[in-house]
């Protein structure tokens, strides 16, 4: 049985004051919720001040990125072990605006991803297909290539320690949710693609939804057996939207 996963990506919002407002809210709506696990991932230097709010929260923390690398001269950059050190569980790998940003390709995502795991931090592996690749029938190509990257770089069996994130570039921030119906279908690809090389890592990986996830959509998407959770963006910066969204989970 896959434990569901709501997972906040606070992408670059907050600040200190509003961290400690939220985090509170989240607390006070959120702690004692059983049958799902919970994490919230906000901006890199407000990590250390998060994890000492949520010390005696089932709350979990991760970064929203980390380097291919594990120590040197790489400017601006955090190493995982670095994530690991303040407290971090989770990093969101590959996530569609990095990848767009900052010219994310499928081969330093799966480098991120092993730098993950090598520190003990437990990688939110994030695949989605833009607008354009939906409309020209090409979502399982690029899904499948992302994904197919790092698995040839990692292994299948790498998935035990890692979660995958199916976020249709198209639904992030846009309010223009996949159907249920359209999320399932990616979701079902994805694990029967890992197990084409593993059905017993297949069956038991976490695969998440994100793009424009709330609380009043989440039960319809959280009812598919392939849909084991969701990584939300904007609505995890809203205490009551992101508890409804756990609580359908
Ligand atoms: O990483 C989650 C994020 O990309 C989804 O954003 O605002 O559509 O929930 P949002």
């Amino acid at each position: 049985m896959r434990k569901p996963l709501v997972a906040g990506n606070w992408k670059m919002n907050g600040s200190r004051d509003a961290n400690r407002e939220l985090l509170s809210a989240l607390q006070s709506e959120l702690d004692g919720l059983a049958g799902v696990e919970l994490a919230v991932c906000p901006p890199a230097v407000y990590l250390p001040e998060v994890v000492e709010a949520l010390a005696d929260s089932p709350i979990e923390v991760g970064g929203q990125d980390c380097s291919d690398q594990a120590s040197g001269a790489y400017t601006g950059e955090v190493a995982a072990a670095m994530l690991k050190d303040v407290g971090c569980r989770y990093v969101i790998v590959g996530h569609s605006e990095r990848r767009d940003r900052q010219a994310e390709d499928s081969a330093w995502v799966a480098a991120k991803y092993q730098a993950a795991l090598a520190a003990g931090v437990t990688p939110i592996l994030c695949v989605g297909e833009q607008k354009e690749e939906r409309e020209a029938g090409r979502t399982e190509a690029v899904v499948g290539e992302q994904l197919d990257a790092v698995l040839d770089a990692a292994g299948v069996e790498s998935l035990d320690r890692a979660v995958i994130a199916y976020e249709p570039v198209w639904a992030i921030g846009t309010g223009l949710t996949a159907t249920p119906e359209q999320a399932a279908e990616v979701h079902a690809f994805i694990r029967n693609r890992v197990a084409g090389r593993d059905p017993r890592v297949a069956a038991d990986l976490r695969i998440l939804y994100g793009g424009s996830m709330k609380a009043d959509n989440a039960a319809g998407l959280l009812a598919h057996d392939d849909i084991d959770g969701g990584l939300v963006g904007g609505a995890s910066l809203d205490a009551a939207n992101f508890a409804g969204i756990a609580r359908a989970a």
